[in-house]
């Protein structure tokens, strides 16, 4: 199966939603690097049940915001797989729920050191071996928040706009060179990053409002990157998926 040659990284691997991505696509039968920042027991706990099961896939250290480790982290995957990434999932990311007249300029400076320039050093850095190899993938993980603003979020979700925008830059500058570049805006789902909005009152409220009438399920968010990444999607670049059962339609 041609998908066996081609390399994901996963941004973020070790909890939530990365987490479900890696396993989709190490069960679909790619080679499968992925990172955590501080988790390296659930990242290596997630390795090793894998790689139990038939799959190819390593954890690594990275933090997307340090173009170093960015640097560093794709060599190491270079040369443990003796080859380069073709898939980039920028999946990692941070969130913070305040009061918008509370966020300090510290908090905003994070917030899109991590959730804006992580992606764009993780892009920068494996944009060139997929343009040598005039293949590529790439896939962001953004947020509806990004797309209709938020309350208890403000700098989150202006980050997550951000991330829509620079997923069409990328494809208006390097899909002619067979590299497409798209957006997944997630809804809700059950993770670390939501669990406190979902047990708040406006969340509980927000979750009865979804047309489909619950959230999603992190299989559901991942079979959708794993379209994305699959032969069946080659047409499809600059596009904002949105995975999020009806509560935004565009
Ligand atoms: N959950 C939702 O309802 C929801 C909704 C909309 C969008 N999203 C988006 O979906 C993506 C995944 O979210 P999630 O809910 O799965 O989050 P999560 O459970 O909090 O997991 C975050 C992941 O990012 C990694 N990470 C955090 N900061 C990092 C840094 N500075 N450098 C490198 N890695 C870092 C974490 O590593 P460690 O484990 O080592 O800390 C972890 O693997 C994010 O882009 C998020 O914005 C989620």
């Amino acid at each position: 199966m041609m998908m066996k040659n081609k390399i994901c990284l996963v941004t973020g691997g070790s909890r939530g939603i990365g987490n479900g991505i890696v396993k989709q696509l190490s069960a679909k039968g790619y080679k499968v690097a992925f990172t955590f920042n501080e988790k390296e027991k659930l990242a290596q706990d997630l390795e090793s049940q894998l790689n139990k099961n038939g799959g190819n896939v390593k954890s690594f250290q990275m933090s997307i915001e340090n173009r170093e480790s960015v640097v560093l982290t794709l060599e190491k995957i270079k040369k443990y797989f003796q080859s380069t990434v073709s898939i980039l999932i920028n999946n990692a990311a941070i969130s913070q729920e305040k009061p918008f007249n509370t966020i300090t300029d510290r908090d905003w400076e994070l917030m899109l050191k991590v959730n804006l320039q992580g992606p764009f050093i993780c892009l920068q850095e494996a944009l060139p071996d997929m343009i040598k190899n005039q293949w590529g993938r790439i896939i962001n993980i953004t947020s509806i928040g990004g797309q209709w603003g938020g309350y208890n979020q403000v700098h989150y979700a202006a980050s997550k706009a951000s991330l829509i925008n620079l997923t069409q830059s990328i494809a208006k500058i390097y899909s002619k060179e067979g590299i497409t570049s798209n957006a997944v805006a997630i809804g809700l789902a059950n993770t670390d990053m939501s669990g406190a909005e979902l047990d708040s009152v406006e969340g509980k409220k927000k979750v009865e409002n979804i047309p489909i009438g619950r959230i999603g399920t992190i299989e559901e968010i991942a079979n959708v990157v794993e379209f994305l990444c699959s032969d069946g999607s080659t047409y499809i670049t600059g596009q904002t998926i949105n995975v999020n059962g009806g509560m935004y339609f565009g």
